[in-house]
């Protein structure tokens, strides 16, 4: 029994160690990791919007400008916000004990998340922030419930809350459309997440590629080399396929005289 109980106990650890999980259902992000503008873009929002509180510290600069085609210069004067120089590791200056006093958390290191969390997980969190006057910050998220961060994006997004919104009927997971005049079939719906308008620099579409393009460089962090070993796969086809050639003729020219 003990032993059964153990073996639960560990079974339940990923899902502990996860820590707040929500039901929200995630929504689907198709990212390119041989798009390098995206990344840059991404880098950009990540230095910008992020690293106030976060690291990235088992990424270098210089390694993140090389893989993405970012000059040094450049990387050092638009991305470089402390004294760090081009080879130093993406480390912030704030204290772990005083993130934990200010936000209740301290703010988790994210070079890894997006093997952690999953690129999805990362694309709903940020874009599901929404204001909510009883939580210490101000704002609370779907994803993420009584999260510690907060609602850093407001400027870009506007200002989301929950309300009620005519939203498309879908049953038995499609989309109703009126068969007479073809259009969507709506009912109010409550509980949903609505940006109130003009309050944010960015519209709805230009917001969800922002955090597409941070999500790709969050992706491309996680697992930098994942460029190269495509690129080194190719080759490697490339040379059998090369090699195949050879290999055939050799053969025939040995069994030539067997036959
Ligand atoms: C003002 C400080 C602050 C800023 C700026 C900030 N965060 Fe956070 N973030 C936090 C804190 C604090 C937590 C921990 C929350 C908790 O555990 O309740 C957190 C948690 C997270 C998590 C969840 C990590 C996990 O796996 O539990 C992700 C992902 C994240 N932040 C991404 C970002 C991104 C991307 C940006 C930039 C757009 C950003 N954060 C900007 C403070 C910040």
């Amino acid at each position: 029994m003990k032993k059964l109980f153990a073996a639960f106990v560990f079974a339940a650890l990923p899902a502990l160690a996860m820590g707040a999980s929500s039901n929200y259902p995630l929504d689907k992000v198709n990212i390119d990791l041989t798009d390098k503008a995206a990344m840059q873009d991404g880098a950009r929002t990540f230095a910008n919007y992020c690293m106030g509180c976060h690291s990235a510290q088992y990424q270098r600069y210089e390694r993140v400008a090389d893989d993405l085609g970012i000059p040094h210069e450049i990387m050092l004067d638009n991305l470089v916000f402390n004294d760090a120089k081009i080879g130093d590791h993406m480390k912030i200056g704030m204290k772990p004990d005083d993130a934990k006093a200010w936000f209740g958390a301290a703010p988790p290191d994210l070079t890894l998340v997006a093997r952690v969390r999953g690129n999805d997980w990362l694309y709903t969190y940020l874009r599901t922030f929404y204001a909510d006057p009883s939580r210490p910050l101000g704002s609370n998220n779907k994803v993420f419930p009584n999260v510690g961060m907060p609602n850093v994006l407001v400027s870009l997004q506007g200002n989301q809350v929950i309300g009620c919104k005519q939203v498309q009927v879908v049953t038995d997971g499609k989309k109703q459309f009126d068969p007479l005049t073809g259009a969507p079939i709506t009912h109010e719906a409550c509980d949903q997440l609505t940006v109130e308008p003009n309050t944010g620099k960015l519209s709805e579409a230009e917001f969800d590629e922002k955090i597409k393009n941070l999500v790709t460089f969050l992706a491309y962090s996680a697992n930098p080399v994942k460029l190269k070993s495509q690129r080194i796969g190719t080759y490697v086809l490339l040379y059998l396929a090369f090699f195949f050639v050879f290999a055939y003729l050799l053969k025939r020219e040995y069994w030539k005289d067997v036959h």
